[in-house]
């Protein structure tokens, strides 16, 4: 695709995981699969390497980047936990659960990971290969969804391609991500109050945040497609790309059985099938508000507001 680096395709077995985590100690950039979707990792500790991944994505430098640990240990020399925050790392790590908290002032992170806040984005991923890369080296990983910043996030290597080839050193082909969407995103207050930044995988009962662009992945367009998408559609038109879901047949569907965990699988795997597609607008069938439902909405919603 032509770009300043020869991306290499790695695989998940023990070269490929020896060799990136060499691209990593020397603060290049790795996309890796993680159990939500594939993140572009890059040592949390250097400046120069957190910087080149704002570069490979295009992304605003206020929209700070998530920290993954090793263990709740490596965690804690990052953050500070309260009795709250505690009890939800126990409970949920490893696993899709992102934890915004008070960043320590002697945390070794570059100031561009947390983009000036004081607070700190972490989460302890549950895939072997993301779990086997953070075991051999003893620095925490920044990684954001590994595609150009606005656009349809990936969960297969073939998705980071498409949107980075040539703009990073590898990717790790490890399959597609069984979750298929971001992490749930929780910031633990002062008092142990709880709130919900981001709907995810995980269900957890809190309320969900309205505050502005605190958390900017929360921007009202996101995961844009290219082309206008109409939701909660039955029957499409004949210009449309139709996503089906349940007994609204499609083009593709996220789950001919109307199982939302599929459907959160196959959700940017389909996004990406209709943005390549020639039809010119896509249409998309209703998918039930309740549990993960509620994430792959969020992402919907967000993927048909079109970019400023
Ligand atoms: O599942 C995931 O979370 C994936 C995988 C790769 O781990 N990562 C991911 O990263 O979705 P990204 O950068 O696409 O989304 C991170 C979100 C952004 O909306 C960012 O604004 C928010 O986390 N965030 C990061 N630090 C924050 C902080 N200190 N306070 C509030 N929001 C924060
Ligand atoms: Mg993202």
């Amino acid at each position: 695709m032509g770009g300043k680096y020869a991306t290499e395709t790695l695989g998940s077995d023990e070269g490929g995981i020896a060799r990136a985590a060499a691209i990593l100690r020397d603060g290049g950039l790795v996309a890796v699969p993680t159990e939500t979707v594939y993140g572009l990792a890059a040592r949390a500790d250097r400046a120069d390497a957190a910087a080149r991944i704002y570069e490979a994505k295009g992304r605003p430098s206020f929209n700070p980047l998530i920290v993954h640990v090793a263990s709740l240990d490596a965690a804690r020399e990052i953050a500070v936990f309260d009795d709250t925050a505690e009890t939800l790392a126990v409970k949920y790590w490893p696993g899709p659960l992102t934890l915004v908290l008070p960043r320590r002032r002697d945390a070794s992170l570059a100031p561009a990971v947390t983009a000036g806040l004081d607070t700190v984005a972490i989460r302890m991923p549950n895939h072997p290969v993301m779990r086997d890369i953070l075991r051999e080296i003893d620095f925490p990983l920044a990684a954001p969804s590994a595609n150009r910043s606005g656009f349809i996030s990936p969960t297969t290597a073939a998705h980071v391609l498409a949107s980075l080839d040539g703009r990073i050193d590898a990717v790790i082909d490890g399959g597609a991500c069984k979750a298929g969407v971001e992490s749930t995103i929780v910031a633990v207050r002062e008092g142990g109050e709880i709130e919900i930044l981001r709907p995810g995988p995980l269900e957890i009962a809190a309320r969900l945040s309205e505050g502005g662009i605190e958390a900017p992945g929360q921007l009202a367009s996101h995961y844009a497609p290219g082309k206008p998408v109409r939701l909660d559609v039955t029957s499409a038109d004949r210009d449309e790309f139709i996503i089906g879901f349940s007994e609204v047949k499609g083009d593709c569907s996220l789950s001919p059985e109307g199982d939302l965990d599929e459907a959160a699988s196959r959700l940017y795997a389909c996004l990406h099938l209709a943005a390549a597609s020639k039809k010119p607008r896509i249409a998309v069938a209703p998918v039930p508000e309740t549990g993960i439902g509620k994430a792959i909405n969020d992402r919907l919603r967000r993927a048909a507001t079109p970019p400023d």
